[in-house]
């Protein structure tokens, strides 16, 4: 960053003849704030420390001659650019053309004229200030164009934020509307089909009881009898209709369970804001999942004390659940979850890692969807980590996401250790 300019410009004299410094500051020293060095490494010293905005450079000193030192004032860094004036009594066109490829800006002849000198000077030290300037404008404006782009990045970052909270707030809207009408047939179907079970039971029993009293009918009778059985294909009908009850319960069972996950995304009625010792949850969250966990993977806990804090604890269990129930999905034959625990003063961090399948990097943007799926229907139908993304969200936190294709994934989940009055107000 360039610094500020002082308010007179700075001259530099490297000259090893005292006389003619003295003869040089006399004719500069009402504009400018001369300073002195008699030898070539001095003045080298000397420019780096204070930064002059032009140096007069006599040639043939005995330490270090004029071009040397040029050369060298061109190649330090932190001075690459300070207009050097050669200050000579040499005139041969071969010596000028040397000073200039040695980096000089320009050249005096001794015996110098004070006005020419003066009239030089004067110009390489106004466009030296002037190309000053216009670095420290680039700088500010490259500056504020950084602030302006991570500003904007802001911008989108919230944006996205919004865009997936108002997503789901409509989705949850309609899930909460349709899952409630739902519900009631739902029940009484699943509820009907329990007794129509038994019922058919029962008839299937009575019918059982029959078949060996067929024996004391009329011939003609017993005739009738087994065509109808032949027509009716009993002996197909009786095993396939307690499938087909069975079936369709299953089938109803799931559909419940979804309107159940539907309903999550509003708010349903709550045991409310309580304490919650996040590590209990998980392990608690894990013994329901088990079933489909134990085959499926090895799982590894690094825990640390975690603080209690306030959660609706059901909705947590829900989150947590989404995670196990996918890193375990993610997992194909064999392999390892790995449950961690952090926390700071601020926040509270779990993350689940599994060695899965990954996420392909088309998918990432679309994961948090409501209805985004990869996987086979009947096996997910894309609600789980929206609901989790949205209950993490009402409680203030986030869900990080950390994943490579064929290696794993990661999803943490932040909570803030301090419940604001705030988060609780907050709507998905
Ligand atoms: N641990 C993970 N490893 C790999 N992919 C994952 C993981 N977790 C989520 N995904 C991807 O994100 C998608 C969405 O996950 P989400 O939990 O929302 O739905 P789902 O698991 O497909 O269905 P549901 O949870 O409703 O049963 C998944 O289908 C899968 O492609
Ligand atoms: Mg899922």
């Amino acid at each position: 960053m360039s610094n500020p300019l002082p308010p007179r410009p700075c001259v530099l004299i490297i000259d090893d003849n005292i006389t003619n410094i003295e003869v040089l500051a006399a004719a500069l020293a009402k504009d400018y704030d001369i300073s002195f060095a008699t030898g070539g490494a001095e003045g080298i010293e000397l420019a780096k420390k204070y930064r002059p905005d032009l140096i007069l450079l006599d040639i043939m000193m005995p330490d270090m001659d004029g071009f040397e030192t040029c050369r060298r004032l061109r190649n330090s860094e932190s001075l690459p650019d300070i207009p050097i004036i050669f200050i000579s009594a040499l005139e041969e066109v071969s010596d000028k053309v040397k000073a200039f490829q040695a980096g000089g800006s320009d050249y005096v002849t001794k015996p110098f004229q004070p006005e020419e000198v003066q009239a030089r000077v004067s110009t390489h030290t106004a466009l030296y200030r002037a190309r000053r300037a216009l670095e420290a404008r680039e700088e500010s404006l490259r500056r504020n164009l950084q602030e302006l782009e991570a500003t904007h990045q802001q911008l989108k970052d919230m944006g996205g934020k919004l865009l997936q909270s108002e997503k789901l707030a409509s989705i949850g809207q309609l899930a909460a509307g349709v899952a409630h009408e739902i519900n009631n047939p739902i029940g009484f179907i699943n509820s009907n089909l329990g007794t129509l079970k038994n019922y058919v039971t029962t008839l299937l029993h009575l019918l059982d009881e029959y078949e060996p009293l067929e024996i004391m009918a009329t011939v003609d009778m017993q005739q009738r009898l087994k065509n109808v059985k032949q027509q009716a294909d009993l002996a197909f009908l009786r095993e396939d209709i307690l499938e087909l009850i069975d079936e369709s319960l299953e089938g109803i069972g799931q559909v419940r369970r979804i309107v159940h996950d539907l309903r999550g995304f509003s708010h349903p009625c709550e045991s409310g804001w309580q304490p919650v010792n996040l590590q209990e949850a998980l392990e608690s969250t894990l013994n329901v999942v088990w079933n489909e966990i134990k085959l499926k993977a090895e799982v590894l806990r690094d825990y640390t004390d975690l603080p209690m804090i306030e959660c609706l604890s059901s909705q947590i269990n829900q989150a947590l659940l989404s995670l196990l129930v996918n890193a375990a999905q993610a997992i194909k034959e064999k392999g390892q979850i790995v449950l961690r625990t952090r926390c700071d003063d601020q926040w509270i961090s779990i993350a689940i890692s599994d060695n899965g399948c990954g996420i392909a990097a088309e998918h990432y943007e679309k994961i948090f969807d409501p209805f985004f799926t990869t996987k086979p229907i009947g096996k997910g139908i894309g609600l789980g980590l929206s609901i989790a993304y949205g209950i993490i969200a009402q409680h203030g936190g986030r869900i990080d996401v950390d994943s490579k294709i064929g290696e794993g994934s990661t999803f943490t989940i932040w909570l803030p250790i301090h419940h604001s009055q705030e988060t609780e107000e907050n709507e998905i």
